[in-house]
């Protein structure tokens, strides 16, 4: 619920700014290839792991699966003239892998390739600049079928894509993420299963997470080695995890799940190590075997910039006997070997997806990044909330979702108050879209999708933000 007491952040904005962001703050918006294109079949593109697992029953909300979606493939000069017109800065979207490498290996498809290629020369004509998420998620089935992520092959085949993308659209792109949130993609995807391809198997999950990482070292190595220029990051989703009471067994539960949630990838990919108490955490479900020597050095092969998605906090407590949480990433399988840490809700405001909103956490994880892990330049590249929208004389005001970035923007400028070097923040997202296992029950969107008809209707906060924009700024509140 938002905040009736507070000033209406849009009128207030016309008296000025009074919080300004750095010059060349990089204003963006963020989407995701399997969330918006749809067009799964089209030119060439083959199924990834995402459409086998939403064509397999009871695995999406409604069955719904990204066949369709907001159809952007189609619709894609239309799309990017509204992000022109809401000012955006910039604009974060992934490359399906198997629409430009069909199976996952061998040659690219050219007409893959092209859409990628007429895409980036769309937003380069708008003065937008583009920045490339290489893997949202979207594994091409043949290399699941060969063993996924827990295979270490994989890594390697992630390399080849990586090359291919550079040596197609290398020229005309700067910004480059290796991978979105590989804690989903492992933790979801092979530990609790809510996401694709759905496995359900604790040392899978670990063996993923490093397979995932391997392949973003490699990756990084061949773009640099090709495009020396490129700026080249990976993209964590982070959370601060707090201790539910001062007891000492909540503390330790606290710091389990921010070992299995945050230091799993910051640490090797940031430190070229992994946390020894998440080694011994772990020790009933893995050896690490799957580490071979000289794979620490690969992971850690340094970078340009860290992207990271921020949407809420964990607030956690020690086991009790007999109780344990439920669906989703509070799932216990998605935390191998520390299943039964309880996921505490502490009554405060929630989204649609019943995430906790918590600002202050956006703060917390930028500073915490910048002092113990690294000076590179930080970019949040996706932070938003999911509330329901309704259209009401073809206009949506949802007045909740604005206060969300408000809130969360005020929070970045404080950490750039505080020394942290934060060059950027891309809203997730720029439209409604798939929200994976939950099909498109959840809007996340500033831009309102009828899926229907595939009308978009920009709603309050888009115009909110596209002032944001224009001023490089926020009101006093
Ligand atoms: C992130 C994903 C993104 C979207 C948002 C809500 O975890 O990267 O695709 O689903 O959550």
């Amino acid at each position: 619920m938002s905040d009736p007491t507070r000033p209406p952040a849009v009128g207030v904005l016309d008296q000025g700014p009074a919080i300004t962001f750095p010059p060349g703050f990089l204003w963006g918006a963020a989407t995701a290839a399997y969330q918006i294109e749809g067009a799964a079949t089209a030119g060439g593109r083959t199924p990834s792991i995402w459409d086998t697992f939403s064509h397999t029953e009871g695995r999406t909300v409604g069955g719904h699966t990204g066949d369709v979606a907001c159809d952007h493939f189609h619709r894609m000069p239309d799309d990017v003239r509204l992000m022109a017109e809401l000012g955006l800065k910039s604009y974060r979207f992934s490359v399906s892998w198997p629409r430009v490498q069909p199976g996952g290996s061998g040659a690219a498809n050219a007409e893959g390739l092209d859409f990628y290629r007429r895409l980036v020369d769309e937003l380069l004509g708008h003065g937008i600049e583009p920045w490339l998420t290489l893997y949202h998620w979207d594994l091409p089935q043949p290399l699941e079928d060969a063993g996924g992520w827990p295979a270490r092959d994989t890594a390697a085949r992630f390399a080849d894509y990586a090359q291919l993308v550079a040596d197609a659209l290398g020229d005309r792109v700067r910004y480059w993420t290796t991978l979105n949130e590989p804690w989903c993609s492992a933790f979801l995807g092979y530990g609790s299963g809510a996401h694709a391809p759905g496995r359900t198997d604790g040392a899978d999950a670990v063996r993923a997470g490093h397979h995932l990482m391997l392949g973003h070292g490699l990756a990084v190595q061949a773009l640099r080695a090709s495009r020396p220029d490129a700026q080249l990051g990976i993209t964590v989703n982070l959370y601060p995890v707090t201790p539910a009471t001062d007891s000492p067994a909540d503390a330790d539960a606290a710091r389990r799940i921010d070992a299995l949630a945050n230091r799993f990838f910051l640490d090797p990919v940031l430190r070229g190590s992994y946390p020894a108490d998440l080694q011994a955490d772990l020790a009933s479900v893995t050896d690490f075997g799957h580490v071979r020597d000289g794979d620490l050095e690969i992971i850690s092969t340094p970078l340009d910039l860290v992207g990271i998605n921020y949407y809420s906090r964990h607030v956690v407590a020690a086991p009790v006997e007999g109780e344990q949480p439920e669906a989703y990433w509070r799932a216990p399988t998605c935390w191998p070997g520390s299943e039964d840490v309880r996921f505490v809700t502490r009554g405060v405001p929630v989204t649609d997806m019943d995430w906790e909103i918590d600002a202050p956490g956006l703060v917390e994880t930028l500073e915490r990044v910048h002092r113990d892990y690294t000076d590179l330049p930080l970019y949040v590249t996706e932070n938003g909330s999911a509330f329901v929208d309704t259209v009401v004389d073809g206009q949506v005001d949802d007045t909740d979702r604005l206060a969300y970035f408000d809130s969360h923007l005020r929070a970045a400028h404080a950490a750039i108050g505080a020394g942290v070097p934060l060059r950027g923040y891309f809203a997730w997202s720029l439209m409604d879209n798939f929200e994976w296992a939950w099909g498109y029950t959840k809007r996340f969107g500033m831009v309102y999708v009828d899926y229907d008809s595939q009308v978009r209707i920009p709603k309050s906060s888009a115009r909110w933000y596209a002032e944001v924009i224009r001023r490089n700024g926020l009101a006093a509140q």
